[in-house]
């Protein structure tokens, strides 16, 4: 991939090689029976991530995760949680090789089935609004693209051999705010997300042949740490629905995407937005 490794110390929660026996034995044998689904979920821990590792977990697929805070077993009661989460900083590139690593050394030759490119930042001046395209400054423009683009790229590149074993998918989680200037989203954050869902675009195209399906979702407004507490007040009597979503009403429609369901979608990005786009 050609990137450099110098912070690789700085990744926490790498599986120890003591675990890593017992783990893989007892999991791939279940994977190579095809009574387990594996997954990567970014941003596993708050909002449209936990839920969507819940109702996966609900489901019987195990759950590889990474965010840059630890594994919180009493919020995520999801088997082996612990030892399939690894600390990681997925705005920093240099980062990405090694997450790659400890995903792979997670599956130990086994397939990965879906790949979902959920975590992501959106941010705000301090009193809350918007960054303008005339306000952004350069650290966060860079900080944003790598999160929200350069990271889903890496993973979806360093684990390509894992989802073709598995004709497995890729879920790119993208926003409203890619296809329309944003009350509250800013500059970066939207240009971020509609190059997602063009990468998503050139992702499916190229992935296609391999057995590899991509797709996006692009949620509206919903209730989660991202949205700004006066937000859902200030939009509400916009959207049809008239009510913003919930976190499993979007781990609904990713959980769709990865399925057998799905066996015949790729290159879509369905919006999940009560209706704004009309
Ligand atoms: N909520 C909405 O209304 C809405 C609308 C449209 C699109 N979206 C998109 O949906 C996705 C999830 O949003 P959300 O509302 O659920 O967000 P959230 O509640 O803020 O959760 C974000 C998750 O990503 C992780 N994360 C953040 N920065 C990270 C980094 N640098 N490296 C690794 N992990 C990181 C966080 O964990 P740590 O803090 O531990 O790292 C957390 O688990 C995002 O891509 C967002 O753009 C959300």
């Amino acid at each position: 991939m050609g990137l450099d490794l110098p912070n690789d110390n700085l990744i926490r929660g790498p599986l120890p090689e003591a675990h890593l026996d017992r783990l893989v034995d007892a999991v791939n044998a279940r994977v190579d029976r095809g009574e387990l689904k594996v997954m990567l979920l970014t941003g596993a821990s708050r909002g449209i991530g936990h839920a969507t590792a819940k109702l996966f977990s609900e489901a019987g697929w195990r759950i590889i995760s990474c965010a840059r805070q630890p594994f919180d077993g009493e919020r995520c009661p999801w088997e082996a949680g612990n030892d399939d989460h690894f600390q990681v900083d997925l705005g920093d590139h240099r980062m990405l090789p090694r997450a790659i690593t400890e995903v792979k050394k997670r599956l130990a030759g086994a397939p990965l089935h879906a790949l979902v490119n959920n975590a992501g930042v959106s941010p705000k001046t301090p009193t809350g609004d918007r960054m303008t395209s005339l306000t952004t400054s350069t650290d966060t423009w860079m900080r944003v693209f790598h999160l929200n683009l350069v990271a889903p790229i890496l993973l979806a590149q360093g684990l390509f051999d894992e989802l073709r074993a598995a004709s497995g998918s890729i879920v790119n989680v993208t926003s409203i705010a890619g296809s329309r200037v944003h009350p509250f989203a800013g500059s970066a954050y939207a240009t971020s997300k509609a190059a997602l869902a063009s990468l998503t675009r050139e992702l499916a195209h190229d992935y296609a042949p391999h057995g590899i399906r991509v797709n996006a979702i692009a949620p509206g407004e919903i209730r989660t740490d991202m949205l700004s507490p006066d937000a859902e007040a200030r939009v509400v009597a916009s959207i049809p629905l008239r009510r913003v979503g919930t976190p499993d009403e979007v781990a609904k429609v990713i959980f769709f995407l990865c399925s057998d369901a799905a066996s015949y979608v790729t290159g879509a990005e369905v919006p999940i937005n009560g209706g704004q786009h009309l």
